[in-house]
């Protein structure tokens, strides 16, 4: 009995020995079990950490300035309109921006991105029922809804962008000018939603039987 008195104290000093120092931070070179010999100035060599000091360059500075003419990964954007959909903060752009010209190779590009990001929650005729509503996403409003009928453009723009609740984003996914696509596909449902037989081109009309 004295004895597992004894292995239990082992146990706690071995177990705090083990545990105790997770997440203390040392500057030393981590140790190595199996020490690399084939490459060792590989493994172990020198570096700079952020924001240190180097005699190397003149300016005494590990960290190096951008050089000039270098160009940023991804797609600028300039505008900022038509990067965030508001003309201020929190105020959003009714219609769409300068940049953005509306024509039938857009609203093809937004239909493609939508069926792709949008369709499987959304639906295909943008009335929340989705894919998604049969494994239990039933949350998914739809476009026909007059608040989004009302909403304005740079509204949904950034519900695009930055998600809203159990919606996430697409900004990853969509490009500014991608998102703006869909924004005028979603627009473009909503219409067809409310459309009339009023609405066939008089040319089209005998095309679909219709007097
Ligand atoms: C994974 C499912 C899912 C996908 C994919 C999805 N949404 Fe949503 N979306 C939702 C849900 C759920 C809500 C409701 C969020 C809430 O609780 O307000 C929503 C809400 C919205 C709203 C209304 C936001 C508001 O202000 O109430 C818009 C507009 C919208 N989505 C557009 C889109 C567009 C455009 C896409 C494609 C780029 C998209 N959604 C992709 C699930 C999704």
């Amino acid at each position: 009995m004295r004895y597992a008195y004894i292995i239990l104290a082992l146990l706690c000093v071995v177990l705090v020995t083990l545990l105790g120092f997770r997440g203390a931070t040392s500057t030393n070179p981590p140790r190595q079990v199996f020490p690399d010999d084939v490459f060792p100035q590989m493994t172990n060599q020198d570096k700079y950490l952020p924001q240190s000091a180097s005699p190397f360059f003149a300016d005494g500075r590990s960290d190096r300035p951008v050089p000039a003419g270098a160009v940023a990964r991804g797609t600028p954007v300039d505008d900022d309109i038509l990067a965030t959909g508001q003309t201020a903060p929190g105020q959003f752009l009714h219609g769409f921006p300068a940049g953005i010209v509306i024509d039938a190779g857009l609203l093809a590009r937004g239909r493609n991105r939508y069926n792709i990001y949008c369709q499987p929650c959304h639906g295909a005729l943008g009335d929340g029922n989705g894919i998604t509503k049969h494994y239990g996403m039933g949350a998914t409003p739809s476009y026909h809804d007059d608040r989004f009928r009302q909403m304005p453009e740079g509204e949904i723009f950034n519900t695009i962008t930055h998600g809203k609740s159990t919606m996430l984003s697409y900004a990853d996914k969509l490009t500014p000018h991608d998102r703006w696509a869909v924004v005028a596909y979603v627009r473009a449902l909503q219409r067809a939603e409310q459309g009339s037989v009023n609405d066939v081109p008089a040319a089209h009309k005998t095309d679909l039987g219709l007097k």
